[in-house]
């Protein structure tokens, strides 16, 4: 090779890393939710934790298991936020906390375990307040 095609398969090569990573980064972008839209997506009446509760409590473990998968990522995506309010430990320990529940709540359907859903369930409705009372 000479030195000058070196030098373009070496620009061509680094062009490509420069583009790919920046694909990367915006595809992440639009793929991690606001927390503003996990909070629409996961707590509430018609919210996955509620889905996955009575998906448990009839049986229905494709649901359950599907949505307890869901809710991983949400937690995933919410620990990855960065809170408007409140300080950086402060929300790693609320996030900390819902990944844990929610991590209960999954792998009580991957096992079909009823009660250990309902548990997860049960936990997940006491952490709102002290999460917004520091950070919403
Ligand atoms: C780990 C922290 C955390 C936990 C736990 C949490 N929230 Fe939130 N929630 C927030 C933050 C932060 C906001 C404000 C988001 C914003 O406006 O950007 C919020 C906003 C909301 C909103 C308003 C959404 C909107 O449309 O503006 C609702 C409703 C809500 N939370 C419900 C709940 C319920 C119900 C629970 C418990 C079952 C809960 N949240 C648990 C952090 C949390």
């Amino acid at each position: 090779m000479t030195s000058v095609r070196r030098l373009v398969a070496c620009l061509s090569i680094t062009a490509f890393a420069m583009t790919f990573s920046t694909y990367a980064a915006d595809d992440k972008d639009k793929k991690t939710p606001t927390t503003k839209e996990i909070m629409k997506k996961v707590p509430g009446k018609n919210g996955l934790v509620a889905k996955t509760s009575t998906a448990a409590k009839d049986g229905n473990w494709d649901e359950a298991q599907k949505d307890g998968k869901e809710l991983k990522t949400y937690s995933e995506a919410l620990s990855k936020n960065v809170a408007k309010k409140g300080d950086k430990e402060s929300w790693e320990k609320h996030t900390k906390g819902f990944s844990e529940i929610v991590t209960e709540i999954a792998d009580g359907a991957d096992k079909k375990d009823n009660a250990a859903v309902q548990a997860g369930v049960k936990k997940f409705g006491a952490t709102c307040k002290g999460c917004h009372d520091a950070h919403k």
